[in-house]
């Protein structure tokens, strides 16, 4: 168990901090490009066209690499008794629908034109980088979607890597990150990768993926491997392909369930399908009731969120191990940071509501207080009446000054869109960010309606 602990601290830190190319955890069999070293360019681009298996550098891990071989790949868990939402339509039609079109469930989609925000066509398809050297190309045919890097080494000489989009990250709300798949020959199985081009939403095109560190400007890096915690937050489900316990981003291809579904928040749903399916079923009970977070106590309800809303953490068991209504600090240490530490926007809403005096002051407020998940809501006028069942519009400082202007904009001053600094991208030298709805209620004296 122990040994098992450390394996998922430290699958943890790569979240946080991706081993770089060489690093001594991450081999550099894979493709880096970089037009500023162009020497070092030539060398790892041999290597990745080698593909050969990753360098065995210890006793212990060459011992633990001839037993993984042995057994071959074994999924880490398995995901049991989950039905899917197609099982749910027959009874909760209505939910389903407005589900389907939520930014939680298209939060991770197979590539197609649709789901691809990014323009394919001539012209558009081009990502220009800080260095005239190297370009990006992205293009579409009847086999799929792919990135290029192009690298001119020489006047008459360029070389190219190439990958296909395998999986879309993010509903493009704000942006869409992808990933493709690499086969690792070795143990006969498939590992994801991020692709060097991101979209952003903002800018209408195409961009270096986020991370000041892992994708500078004039750089294409394919080397970043995705980790489970990545799609434990963007997918519903996945088998991770844990072979030694020393390589990370292995996942069976055709079991990964893409999009957040009913049962992430529910909790798995075989019984409860089966038992409502007989004629004139008793209440359910036991398994066969689903999980509904709203009979859950403020802190469990407060978890099934903030498995995704309260940052990386560390997770203390492999990932999928968290279900509805346990208790999340068993499977995962979050970071509670103290009440002066700055908390970014991104990604940490869990932290940032409950240093709010309204949620200090209120023991029944939780995040479905606001936000109905089951459909989407964006309109933050519409959304003020969350904040009116609870405040008076005459109670706001500004009343007396503003009067009626501010009646629906409670949500403009007291909850800005601020810039994050977790997610940044460079792109020609500018450096973007990403503005998110800050989920810490207070008074912010600068913000100015329009
Ligand atoms: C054959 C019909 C049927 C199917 C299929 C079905 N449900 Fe239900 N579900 C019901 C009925 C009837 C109730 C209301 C009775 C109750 O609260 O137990 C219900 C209640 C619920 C509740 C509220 C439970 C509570 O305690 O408040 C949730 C959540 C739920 N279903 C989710 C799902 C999900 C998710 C799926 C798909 C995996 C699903 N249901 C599939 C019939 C169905
Ligand atoms: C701890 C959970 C968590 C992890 C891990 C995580 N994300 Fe996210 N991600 C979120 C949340 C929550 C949001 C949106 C809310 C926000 O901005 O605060 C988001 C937003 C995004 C978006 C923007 C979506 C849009 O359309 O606006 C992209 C793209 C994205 N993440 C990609 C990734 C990738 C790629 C990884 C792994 C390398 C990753 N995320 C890891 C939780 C996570
Ligand atoms: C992101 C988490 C999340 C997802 C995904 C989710 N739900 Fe819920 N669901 C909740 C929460 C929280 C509640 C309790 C608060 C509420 O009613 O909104 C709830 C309540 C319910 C209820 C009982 C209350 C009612 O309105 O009848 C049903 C039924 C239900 N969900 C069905 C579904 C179905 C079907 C899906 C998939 C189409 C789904 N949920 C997806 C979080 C989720
Ligand atoms: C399995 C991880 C996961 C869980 C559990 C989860 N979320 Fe999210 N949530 C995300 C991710 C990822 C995004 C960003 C989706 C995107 O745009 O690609 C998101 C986006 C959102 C958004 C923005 C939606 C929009 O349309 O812009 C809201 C609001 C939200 N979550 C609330 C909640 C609440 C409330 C709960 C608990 C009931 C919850 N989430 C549970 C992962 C999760
Ligand atoms: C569940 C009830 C509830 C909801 C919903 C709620 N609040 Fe509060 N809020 C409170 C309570 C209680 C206090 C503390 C009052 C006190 O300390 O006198 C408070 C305090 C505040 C304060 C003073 C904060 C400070 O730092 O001094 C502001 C501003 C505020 N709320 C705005 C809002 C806005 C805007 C919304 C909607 C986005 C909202 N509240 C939603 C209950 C709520
Ligand atoms: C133009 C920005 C703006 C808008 C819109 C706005 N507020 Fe305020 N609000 C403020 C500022 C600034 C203060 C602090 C004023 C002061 O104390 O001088 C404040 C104070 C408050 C307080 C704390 C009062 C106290 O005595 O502690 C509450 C509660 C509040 N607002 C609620 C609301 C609600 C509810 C709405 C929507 C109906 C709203 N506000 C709309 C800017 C705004
Ligand atoms: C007092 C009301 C309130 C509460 C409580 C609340 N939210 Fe929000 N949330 C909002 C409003 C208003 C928006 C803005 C809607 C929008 O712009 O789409 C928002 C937006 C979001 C977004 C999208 C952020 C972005 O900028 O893209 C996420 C994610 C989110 N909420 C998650 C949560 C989670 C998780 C919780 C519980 C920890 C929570 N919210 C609690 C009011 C609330």
């Amino acid at each position: 168990m122990r040994n098992h602990r450390r394996r998922f601290q430290e699958q943890n830190r790569q979240d946080v901090s991706p081993a770089k190319p060489g690093s001594g955890f991450w081999p550099a069999g894979y493709f880096t490009l970089s037009a500023a070293g162009l020497l070092l360019t030539g060398a790892l681009l041999s290597r990745s066209l080698a593909a050969g298996p990753p360098p065995v550098a210890s006793p212990e891990l060459l011992s633990q690499t001839l037993s993984a071989l042995a057994q071959g790949p074994q999924p880490a868990r398995v995901w049991t008794n989950y039905v899917g939402d197609a099982a749910c339509l027959p009874c909760h039609q209505a939910k389903v629908d407005a589900y389907h079109r939520t930014a939680h469930y298209l939060t991770s989609s197979w590539p197609t034109r649709d789901s691809i925000h990014g323009n394919f066509s001539e012209g558009a398809n081009l990502l220009l980088t800080r260095s005239t050297n190297l370009v990006f190309k992205m293009e579409a045919d009847k086999n799929g979607f792919t990135q290029t890097a192009v690298l001119r080494v020489s006047p008459s000489e360029v070389k190219t890597h190439g990958e296909r989009f395998g999986v879309v990250i993010g509903s493009g709300r704000k942006g869409q990150t992808y990933l493709y798949w690499h086969h690792d020959r070795l143990y006969d199985c498939d590992e994801l990768f991020e692709l060097p081009v991101s979209y952003w939403v903002e800018r209408g095109t195409w961009m270096n993926s986020p991370g000041l560190l892992e994708y500078p400007d004039g750089t294409a890096n394919f080397t970043r491997p995705i980790t489970p915690r990545c799609l434990e937050c963007h997918t519903t489900a996945f088998d991770w392909l844990d072979t030694a316990g020393n390589r990370f981003n292995k996942y069976g291809k055709t079991n990964l369930v893409l999009g957040i579904t009913c049962e992430k928040c529910h909790g798995p749903g075989r019984d409860h399908v089966a038992h409502y399916q007989s004629p004139s079923p008793p209440p359910a009970v036991g398994a066969a009731a689903m999980i509904n977070p709203a009979k859950l106590s403020r802190d469990r309800q407060m978890d099934v969120c903030a498995l995704c809303h309260a940052g990386f953490g560390t997770m203390l068991v492999p990932s999928l191990s968290y279900k509805p209504g346990d208790v999340l600090s068993n499977d995962l240490a979050l970071t509670m940071p103290g009440p002066d530490t700055p908390v970014d926007v991104h990604g940490n809403q869990v932290q940032l509501l409950a240093r709010s005096h309204c949620f200090k002051a209120s023991p029944n407020l939780t995040c479905v207080t606001c936000h109905d998940v089951h459909q989407p809501q964006r309109d933050i006028q519409a959304m003020a009446s969350s904040c009116l069942a609870c405040h008076q519009i005459t109670s706001c400082g500004l009343f007396p000054k503003l009067g009626h202007v501010i009646d629906k904009q409670c949500v403009f001053c007291h909850m800005p869109l601020q810039p994050t600094g977790k997610v940044e991208a460079i792109s020609n030298g500018q450096v973007f960010q990403p503005k998110v709805r800050n989920h810490q209620i207070a008074i912010y004296p600068d913000v100015r309606l329009p």
